[in-house]
């Protein structure tokens, strides 16, 4: 009876039965990958958690501040496949995207950046794929953040997968100049949106000078 009625309504919609169990396969392929990067996630916050918890004990402070975490959306991962000239496959997300699982790291200090960094990478579990230094070299804009793709093993009943993590690494400031530079980005009826850039470049300058700042005092007073 059951199957009746749903033959009746994909003859409605005019989509044959065959495709729409396709349709079905596909979104339990991607159900699966999509838990494949959220075990990948769970995996680098506990890596980092771990650190976290040991520095606080161990030692007189702790570099990371708080964790982040987001799973890119299928929407979005459709959009990005897409700009790039990508398939639009199951296979495609992982050979083409680095960044479906993403984790953010918020440290106080620039030096604690490095030090979470070197924390996370020498672990011998974990494959360092590429890094980009924005603090080192800007973005024009005046973005600033350290970003490494990680790869790291995930274990599961019958295999074990290689995932890769996009891991961002940023100062509290850095970190509250980019959620707004972002905000400015998505929003399409900004007036004069070249004077709101050139405004935020000078965020993004005044922002670097006093991380810089506050590193010098914190080392001077040996808090560092
Ligand atoms: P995407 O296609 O945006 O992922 O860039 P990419 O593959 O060239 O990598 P990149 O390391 O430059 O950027 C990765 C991520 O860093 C982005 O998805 C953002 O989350 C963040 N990011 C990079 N540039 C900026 C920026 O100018 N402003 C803000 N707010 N975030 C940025
Ligand atoms: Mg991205």
């Amino acid at each position: 009876m059951e199957k009746d009625i749903k033959r009746a309504f994909l003859a409605q919609i005019n989509i044959p039965e065959d495709t729409s169990k396709i349709f079905a396969d596909y979104a339990k392929q991607f159900e699966e990958l999509m838990m494949i990067y959220q075990c990948a996630i769970q995996e680098v916050t506990t890596k980092l958690e771990i650190l976290s918890q040991e520095m606080s004990v161990r030692h007189r402070r702790n570099p990371i501040e708080s964790i982040k975490y987001r799973i890119k959306k299928p929407q979005s991962i459709a959009e990005k496949l897409i700009r790039n000239g990508k398939d639009i496959t199951i296979a495609s997300v992982s050979e083409n995207l680095n960044d479906v699982a993403g984790v953010r790291v918020i440290c106080s200090f620039i030096d604690d950046i490095y030090t979470v960094a070197n924390m996370l990478t020498r672990q011998d579990d974990v494959k360092l794929i590429a890094v980009k230094d924005y603090i080192k070299s800007p973005k024009p804009n005046g973005y600033r953040s350290y970003h490494m793709i990680i790869e790291i093993p995930v274990f599961f009943s019958d295999v074990k997968q290689s995932v890769k993590v996009e891991v961002q690494i940023r100062t509290i400031a850095m970190d509250f100049w980019a959620s707004l530079e972002h905000q400015v980005k998505y929003k399409h009826d900004i007036p004069n949106p070249d004077a709101i850039a050139a405004r935020l470049k000078k965020c993004a300058d005044v922002i670097s000078a006093t991380d810089e700042e506050m590193q010098n005092i914190a080392q001077q007073i040996e808090l560092l």
